[in-house]
């Protein structure tokens, strides 16, 4: 289906996502493989060029990672990043040198040949390093293009060829190239014709989609999160009345919710899309059900027999659409090929394995800031498409031990608040993620003339790229003030309000 692509080579770089992200900036498809599946291709037909990326290991003495004659039998463009460079350095010949001391952080680049991948840059630049061995002598017939202040070589480039090597990581921000380097391999070595575009996109989804489907009928769950909102508006463009949404109410979603989704497709005309309030079978599942993972098995359970009981009804349905996105396809990929890899994957509700219906995932190969921009193009409301996260489990997870419904009903209102604050003051936008939290202790207060009893609630709100990491965000004491006041007042059954000031690690950013 693509007619021209970029590879990445996933050889464990924290950054490697990040690198194919860039390239997509650059209205340009690429395909994160590991080094496994790189030495089972068999030709480059449609292949642009190849990045390799950084990574943990050593070439020195590992020889599982020898790149294969393969890439270097056409002149296709070649980069090394970090680990990259050093394994291209090793085909050639040329020598590395194992190091004590990691060169981690800001360096002064300084640039010694005008060549096309440094293209536009200032002669010295900084850039961000991040390696432990480093290139102390060039392959033959290689040149140096850039050093460091650290004299170490930091950018090479065949003589003949259109290989590159450079020591740093232009794929983070911290590089402040502007984008530069990636956009020059990309657009002046690979010579991309830029047609990932989100137009595109949705044309090539579109009539891929009518293609396999053809007149059958789709069902899919839809949650409210950007993913399934965004699979559902490309599916009903293709289809229209021969698709379905479920929206199944847990009674574990925050406040108006159902609202939300009807007010983010107001504009798509016949779109179907069944309510089912299924809160009163979820709670009662869980009454008695303290542990975190369990509460997260029964939801999950109860979420297929209800999404089960609900298709059954719809005729013809033959295929369940899903809201996968790229990234959950190179972290299911790499945690089977690397155990160390491995995450906890959080989809709850998974496929109900029975129902013998065939998979149609039309995000698959996005982003997460692609699957936003399509839903935007797409005409789903801006608001539900810039909506933070939101887990399977809902509050279940926030409402720490038992769930009841008087917990879910004091938290909803607590958190809408806090989540109303943040839009006000225009601080929303600037959060990854941010949530109240629930806490079945009582602390006492004073309202009024009286004495009050009440709940306590935790406020929580992280900055992060990748959700593997975070931070706490950096609130404005007046701000605390404002919300922590404001939800005493109007919610009765609160006396207290914290707030969360915890990193992920050790922390999690759920509290469950
Ligand atoms: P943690 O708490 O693991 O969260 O730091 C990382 C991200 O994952 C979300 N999360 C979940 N999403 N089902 C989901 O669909 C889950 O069980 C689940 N647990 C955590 C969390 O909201 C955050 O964005």
């Amino acid at each position: 289906m693509h007619e021209e692509k970029i590879l990445v080579i996933d050889y464990g770089s924290q950054y490697t996502q990040l690198i194919a992200r860039r390239i997509r900036e650059n209205n340009t498809y690429c395909e994160v493989l590991s080094p496994e599946s790189l030495i089972k291709i068999k030709n480059l037909d449609n292949i642009l060029g190849v990045i390799l990326s950084g990574g943990p290991n050593s070439v020195i003495e590992n020889n599982n990672y020898d790149l294969p004659d393969l890439l270097f039998k056409k002149n296709t463009p070649l980069l090394g990043i970090c680990f990259g460079m050093q394994l291209i350095c090793k085909k050639f010949n040329g020598k590395i040198q194992e190091s004590t001391s990691r060169e981690y952080g800001k360096a002064k680049l300084e640039i010694k040949k005008d060549v096309p991948i440094l293209n536009g840059l200032n002669k010295t630049l900084e850039v961000w390093m991040s390696h432990g061995d480093s290139v102390t002598e060039i392959p033959n017939n290689f040149s140096v293009i850039a050093t460091t202040n650290k004299k170490s070589l930091s950018a090479i480039k065949s003589n003949d060829r259109e290989i590159y090597g450079i020591q740093f990581h232009p794929e983070v921000t911290h590089t402040l190239d502007e984008g530069k380097i990636i956009y020059n391999f990309v657009n002046k070595i690979c010579r991309s014709k830029g047609e990932w575009t989100t137009k595109n996109i949705i044309d090539n989804q579109v009539s891929h989609i009518r293609e396999k489907v053809q007149s059958d009928h789709v069902i899919l769950g839809l949650s409210g999160g950007v993913d399934s909102s965004v699979a559902a508006a490309i599916i009903h463009k293709a289809i229209q009345s021969q698709l379905t949404c479920i929206f199944i109410d847990n009674g574990l979603l925050r406040l108006n919710e159902k609202e939300q989704v009807e007010k983010g497709f107001k504009d798509f005309k016949n779109i179907k899309i069944i309510y089912v309030d299924a809160a009163k079978l979820f709670l009662g599942r869980l009454n008695g059900v303290t542990d975190p993972e369990d509460k997260r098995k029964v939801i999950g359970k109860t979420f297929i027999d209800v999404f089960e009981r609900e298709s059954k009804k719809i005729k013809n349905a033959k295929w369940l659409a899903q809201g996968t996105i790229y990234p959950d396809v190179i972290e299911s990929a790499a945690s089977s090929e690397n155990a160390h890899l491995i995450k906890s994957h959080h989809n709850v509700g998974g496929l109900p394995k029975d129902m013998n219906l065939k998979l149609l995932e039309p995000l698959r190969e996005l982003f997460k800031d692609e699957v936003r921009k399509l839903g935007i193009e797409l005409g789903i409301d801006s608001k539900l498409i810039n909506r933070h996260p939101f887990p399977g489990p809902g509050l279940a997870v926030r409402i720490l031990g038992e769930v009841k419904t008087e917990y879910a009903d004091i938290l909803r209102q607590a958190d809408d608040i806090f989540i109303k604050m943040l839009h006000e003051k225009n601080l929303y936008n600037k959060i990854s993620q941010a949530f109240t939290v629930f806490m079945p202790v009582k602390s006492v207060g004073v309202t009024g003339d009286g004495r009050s009893y009440g709940n306590v609630v935790s406020l929580r709100a992280v900055k992060t790229i990748d959700f593997m990491t975070a931070k706490p965000f950096n609130f404005p004491f007046e701000f605390l003030e404002e919300v922590s006041t404001k939800i005493i007042n109007d919610v009765p059954d609160i006396s207290r309000v914290c707030l969360d000031i915890s990193s992920k690690p050790p922390a999690t950013i759920e509290w469950e």
